[in-house]
C-alpha cells in the first residue's frame, strides 16, 4: 500500500544523490537559525514535498536541511507544523515518516516551552524525559498503517534512555545546566490560563508547550529513537505579574539558542554518523 509520505520520500531521495542522513533534527519556535550552521546543505522547502504540510507561523522557516552538523550528517526541519494551525492530525506524522524513509532512526526535537519552576528560569534548557498529552488528539487515530508500526505501540521509554545519557554527558561537557522534566502538551493556540497551570503542576507537568508530542508519537510508532530539548521561554501563566507573548517565545529561545546549539553539537558528535 502506497502511504501519504511515499512521493516526498522519492523527492528527497532524488536529490540527496548517495548521501544519507542517520539523525534529524526539528527545530522549534525562534530556534531555527541553528540550520544555517548546517553545512553542504541541501535544502528543500516543504512546498516542494509532495503531501507535506506547510507551517504558517512567524519563526518558522519551513524547509528541510540536510548536510553536516558537528560531525554528522543530519536532516533538519527548519520550521514544524503545529495542531493549533488547523491541520488534520495525521499531517504531523507525515514529516516524522518522510525523515524515517530517508534513513533517520535517531529524531531530536527541540522547542519552545514554559516553566513550572521558579529554579527553572527563562533561557533554561530542560531535556525531556516523558509528556503527558492533554490534547486527546493523536496523530496515529485512525486506520493504522501496520507497514509503518504497530497499532498499539508502548511509550514506556519513548524518550530513549541512552540518548538520554548521551544528552547528560554533553550538557557536562560543555558546562551547561541541562534541567530534566515532563512536557506538558496543550494544544494552543492560546497560552494557558493560570488555574491550567495550577492544575497541570499537580498533574506533575514540568514545562508546557504546544508541539513536540505528536512528532515522538509518529517517531516511537516507527521505531525512532527519540530525544527532546526545551529551551525554556518564559514562567508559565500566573508566576509572574506578566502577560505572555509570541515575541517573548521568540527573544528568549534566540537567547538560549547559541547554549542549545553547543548542547546539540556535543551530543551529535558522541552520537556519531553510525546512529
Ligand atoms: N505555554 C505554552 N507554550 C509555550 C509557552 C507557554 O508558556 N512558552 C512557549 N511556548
Amino acid at each position: 500500500m502506497a502511504s501519504s509520505h511515499d512521493a516526498a520520500v522519492a523527492t528527497v531521495l532524488s536529490r540527496l544523490g548517495g548521501r544519507r542522513p542517520a539523525v534529524a533534527l526539528v527545530l522549534g519556535s525562534g530556534l531555527g537559525a541553528l540550520a544555517e550552521k548546517i553545512e553542504n546543505p541541501l535544502i528543500v522547502p516543504y512546498d516542494q514535498l509532495p503531501g507535506f504540510p506547510v507551517p504558517t507561523i512567524q519563526g518558522h522557516a519551513g524547509r528541510l536541511v540536510i548536510g553536516d552538523l558537528g560531525g554528522c550528517t543530519v536532516a533538519c526541519m527548519q520550521g514544524r507544523m503545529h495542531l493549533y494551525e488547523g491541520h488534520d492530525p495525521r499531517d504531523l506524522a507525515i514529516p516524522v515518516r518522510l525523515l524515517h524513509g530517508i534513513g533517520c532512526r535517531t529524531l531530536l526535537l527541540t522547542n519552545a516551552a514554559g516553566s513550572l519552576h521558579e529554579d527553572m528560569p527563562p533561557g533554561s534548557l530542560m531535556m525531556i524525559t516523558d509528556h503527558i498529552n492533554f490534547t486527546g488528539i493523536s496523530p496515529l487515530a485512525g486506520a493504522n498503517d501496520a507497514a509503518v508500526g504497530p497499532r498499539f505501540f508502548d511509550m514506556t521509554r519513548a524518550y530513549d534512555p541512552e540518548l538520554q545519557a548521551l544528552l547528560r554527558d554533553a550538557a557536562a561537557g560543555e558546562g551547561i545546566d541541562l534541567h530534566e522534566g515532563v512536557y506538558f502538551f496543550c494544544l494552543g493556540p492560546n497560552f494557558e490560563t493560570p488555574a491550567e497551570i495550577r492544575a497541570i503542576r499537580v498533574l506533575g507537568g514540568d514545562a508546557v508547550g504546544m508541539s513536540t508530542v505528536p512528532e515522538c508519537l509518529a517517531a516511537v510508532h516507527c521505531g525512532m529513537r527519540v530525544a527532546a530539548v526545551s529551551t525554556i521561554t518564559n514562567l508559565a501563566a500566573g508566576m509572574t505579574g506578566n502577560a505572555l507573548s509570541h515575541a517573548e517565545t521568540l527573544s528568549e529561545s534566540a537567547e538560549a539558542a547559541s547554549r542549545l546549539e553547543r548542547l546539540l553539537r556535543r551530543f551529535l558528535a558522541q552520537l556519531g554518523d553510525g546512529q
